[in-house]
């Protein structure tokens, strides 16, 4: 029997338009634009500010431009699954939400967390369904509005981030392209320095936990630098090794926008040029698992059917890995 590879047919993505800038920001916490571009490299990001909308709003636009870029019939998708950590609701599945609004009949639909590395666990997960034989068409859609869980008080944590998603199609096909190969880590120790710490269901939501700004996101920046610089470099290094690529043969480097200075670190250690590294984090920020999509999507007019691809990304848990991609399509001929 022929192998299956699971392949990426197009790209689907969606920012909502407001527009918060450093300056913005500087009038809220006592930031300005200069620390925020050298420590961080984030010139402004996208804010769903309209009151009712969450993540299904952003994955659901995202996911509409896929449908529509491929011609995809809505009953011919199998199954539906969103990365994100902000779910519309902590039940039903914002997955589950999407799948109505898409008008998708023959689907089943689910959410998948894993933090920032969520579009990664999620571009393996679906690859492996794909290359079951037993489905034809996958939707996975990274989204996350980070704004509704940052604290605008907090000026360590709020110019990081922004709202966004995007989407991916995979299909099967016997050719020589698609998800190749990933290796995924998770280390729970991680807990203490990136979490949200009330909510769930070990601290449920009282006055105090809103009294106390425990609803939003709370993080050791300098623990978790140290964690994704190695944990980032190294996997992205052994996925290459593995898969014999050197930095001639890796065409893009795809790493989560999170710190301009952990994707240059990144791209050192791979000993890849500046030009081969895809970067949008200084108009979007770190749109949580929305940014590996988001930036294929931005670039997708660069990328040649066979471009080899390396996807890097690092989260709370801690979570992280990286996903070798070999690109299916002359994205040129799309856009
Ligand atoms: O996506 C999930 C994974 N997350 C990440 O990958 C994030 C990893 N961490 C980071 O990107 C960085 O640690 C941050 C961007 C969060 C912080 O940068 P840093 O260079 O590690 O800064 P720091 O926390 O060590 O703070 C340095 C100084 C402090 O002042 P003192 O104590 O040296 O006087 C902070 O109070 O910068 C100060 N500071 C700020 N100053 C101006 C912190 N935030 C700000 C700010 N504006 N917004």
């Amino acid at each position: 029997m022929e192998k299956i590879n699971a392949v990426i047919t197009g790209v689907g993505g969606y920012v909502p338009n407001y527009v918060l800038t450093n300056d913005e920001l500087s009038n809220m916490v006592d930031t300005n634009d200069e620390w925020i571009m050298t420590r961080i490299g984030v010139k402004e990001r996208r804010i769903l500010n309209e009151e009712g909308l969450g993540t299904s709003y952003l994955a659901r636009k995202a996911a509409k431009q896929l449908m529509q870029r491929t011609g995809a019939n809505p009953d011919d998708i199998d199954a539906v699954i969103v990365a994100t950590s902000t779910p519309d609701y902590h039940f039903p599945s914002t997955a589950s939400i999407l799948c109505d609004k898409l008008g998708l009949k023959n689907a089943f639909a689910f959410d998948l967390q894993a933090a920032c590395s969520g579009f990664l666990f999620l571009m393996e997960t679906a690859a492996n369904f794909i290359r079951s034989g037993k489905y034809k068409k996958i939707i996975i859609v990274g989204a996350d509005k980070m704004s509704s869980m940052v604290d605008y008080t907090d000026r360590a944590t709020c110019p990081i981030f922004g709202d966004g998603a995007a989407a991916f199609m995979l299909e099967p096909t016997n050719e020589d392209v698609g998800v190749m190969d990933a290796i995924l880590r998770t280390d729970g120790k991680g807990l203490p320095f990136l979490h949200m710490k009330a909510g769930g269901s070990v601290c449920p939501p009282s006055y105090f936990t809103v009294d106390n700004h425990m609803h939003y996101i709370y993080q050791e920046g300098r623990t978790v630098f140290k964690y994704a610089v190695s944990n980032m470099s190294d996997v992205s290094a052994a996925i290459a090794a593995k898969n014999n690529l050197t930095n001639e043969t890796i065409d893009w480097v795809v790493p989560h926008q999170a710190n301009l200075r952990i994707i240059d670190a990144v791209a050192n250690r791979l000993g890849v040029p500046h030009e081969k590294v895809l970067i949008n984090i200084e108009r979007y920020g770190n749109t949580s698992a929305g940014t590996l999509p988001l930036c294929i999507w931005d670039f997708e007019n660069k990328l040649k059917k066979g471009d080899n691809i390396i996807f890097t990304a690092f989260g709370a848990g801690f979570t992280w890995g990286a996903v070798y991609v070999k690109w299916g399509y002359n994205g040129a001929d799309r856009v």
